[in-house]
């Protein structure tokens, strides 16, 4: 992993202890984590591929890369591009097709703002927190003590970060139990146009088309407000509601005019609404096989060539390792699966045991192993746990169209 992630992460623990202010760790009794050791998984996990943003100059981070080739498109530096003599001819294209990966939500004030024993769970089983955002956050091979330590590490980044602490003087001015009114939340929620970028599922069926919203990072970024009653730290709330910047200063969320009563009135809206049964999404209906010929131009076209290469290729000394689904990453083992040709493809790959497996032999419901991974990512979007990882990995499942044409190609003998 990147020495430069590690040069970051030494550079901060050497901060926080030369500062004069001790370090103000508010930590739960429950969750005392190792936080040196969290540190350590933090590194193992790669949690800076997909979190650190605007900090490319590594071959192996996902956002990073992807924001330094927007900036560049936008006519900043293409050194900042972490490629080896970056094709200038080709960063606007690039641009162009790069949709994914390229605003994820920072770690900064984390801590501060969501509840620790709500992280720890979150780090064990991730849901989809936020409906305009394709990626989700994949389940990681993490044990409930590792997951302790990773978020004790991350409460120490916040204390480097942000030291400010009391939002208000008078304690009681956040205290929206005692004085806010959930109906008149209701109405300033509506009236502050909050559902034009929020979606609060069970309550709002839908996030509402966000007219005159041009930024799509709050659009993407705004969570589902359903989830902020388990989430956040409740005495965090009406501050937040009044500054946001305050506890997280790379924000996406503007800052309201809002009263310290209107931020009392919409928390109590938050936090008490009624909220409606959530049905599980469902899973779409296998198709059945083609009955026309499906070559593996096509099925390289619409699925491995879109979706899949990009963690699952050959290892290109200037363009970088190959991606976690070859070289291992995110704290998963090297699997060596290449899917950017034929021969590739066939080459299979590694199991747990470091033998040469194909990704046709099958898998614990009789389908070829590499169909079982498409349909375990629709399991996983249904809050299920799947017998195999669902692929791709962090990302929306397949279409029934795609897999279809998938299973198609294997069905007919997988022809060139
Ligand atoms: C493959 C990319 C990826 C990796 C690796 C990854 N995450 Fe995430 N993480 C995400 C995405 C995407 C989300 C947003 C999920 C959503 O909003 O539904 C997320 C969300 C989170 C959140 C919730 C933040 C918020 O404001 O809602 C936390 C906390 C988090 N990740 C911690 C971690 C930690 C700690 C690691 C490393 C141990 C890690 N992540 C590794 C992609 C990743
Ligand atoms: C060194 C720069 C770089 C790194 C690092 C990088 N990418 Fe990309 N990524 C690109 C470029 C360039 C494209 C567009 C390639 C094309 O289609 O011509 C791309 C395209 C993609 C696409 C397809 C378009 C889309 O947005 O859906 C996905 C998915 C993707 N990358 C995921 C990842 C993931 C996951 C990682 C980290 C494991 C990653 N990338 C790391 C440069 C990078
Ligand atoms: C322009 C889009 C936008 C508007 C309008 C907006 N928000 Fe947000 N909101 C966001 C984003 C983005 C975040 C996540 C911030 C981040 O992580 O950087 C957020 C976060 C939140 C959170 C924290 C939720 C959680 O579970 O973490 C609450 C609560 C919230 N907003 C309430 C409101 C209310 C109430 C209004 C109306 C007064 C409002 N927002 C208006 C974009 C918006
Ligand atoms: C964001 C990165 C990423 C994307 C995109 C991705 N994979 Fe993977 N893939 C991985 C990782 C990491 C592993 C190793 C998983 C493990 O060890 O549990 C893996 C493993 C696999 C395996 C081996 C079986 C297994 O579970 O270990 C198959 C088959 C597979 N991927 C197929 C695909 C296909 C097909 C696509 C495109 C539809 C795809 N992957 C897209 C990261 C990715």
């Amino acid at each position: 992993l990147s020495e430069r992630l590690v040069a970051l992460l030494v550079a901060l623990i050497a901060l926080s202890a030369c500062s004069e202010e001790p370090l103000t760790l508010e930590r739960s009794p429950a969750l005392l984590g190792n936080v040196a050791h969290g540190r350590e998984l933090v590194i193992r996990f790669e949690c800076a591929r997909c979190h650190a943003q605007g900090a490319a100059k590594s071959t192996s981070r996902c956002v990073g890369c992807h924001q330094a080739i927007g900036a560049a498109a936008k006519g900043g530096s293409i050194d900042e591009v972490p490629i080896v003599d970056p094709p200038r001819d080709k960063i606007a294209l690039w641009d162009e097709r790069i949709v994914h990966f390229r605003e994820l939500p920072s770690f900064i004030g984390a801590t501060r703002l969501l509840r620790r024993e709500w992280l720890r769970d979150f780090l064990l089983d991730p849901h989809d927190l936020r409906p305009r955002l394709d990626e989700t956050m994949p389940a990681l091979p993490m044990t409930a003590e590792e997951a302790d330590d990773v978020v004790a590490y991350l409460g120490t980044l916040d204390d480097v970060v942000s030291r400010r602490d009391a939002f208000f003087r008078d304690e009681h001015a956040g205290d929206y139990e005692r004085d806010g009114d959930l109906g008149r939340g209701a109405r300033l929620f509506a009236e502050h146009g909050c559902a034009s970028c929020h979606a609060m599922s069970g309550v709002l069926a839908q996030p509402r088309p966000a007219a005159g919203v041009a930024d799509t990072r709050a659009l993407e970024l705004a969570p589902d407000l359903r989830f902020t009653r388990e989430r956040f730290q409740p005495e965090r709330l009406v501050p937040w509601l009044l500054q946001p910047s305050f506890y997280k200063h790379d924000s996406a969320m503007p800052d309201n005019r809002l009263t310290e009563q209107e931020g009392r009135d919409l928390a109590a809206f938050i936090m008490k609404a009624p909220l409606a049964a959530q049905p599980a999404p469902e899973r779409p209906l296998r198709l059945p096989p083609l009955d026309r010929p499906v070559g593996w131009d096509e099925v390289s076209a619409e699925v491995f060539g879109k979706v899949c290469i990009h963690c699952h290729s050959d290892p290109d000394a200037e363009m970088g390792d190959g991606g976690p689904g070859f070289a291992g990453g995110f704290g998963m083992p090297m699997r060596k699966l290449d899917l950017t040709d034929y021969e590739s493809t066939f080459a299979g790959y590694l199991d747990d045991d470091g033998k040469r497996r194909s990704v046709f032999e099958p898998s614990h419901d009789g389908t070829p192993r590499l169909v079982a991974a498409l349909w375990a990512r629709w399991e996983e979007q249904q809050g299920k746990k799947a017998a195999v990882r669902g692929m791709p990995l962090g990302l929306p499942a397949l279409s029934v169209e795609q897999i279809q044409l998938v299973e198609s190609w294997v069905a007919q003998g997988r022809p060139r």
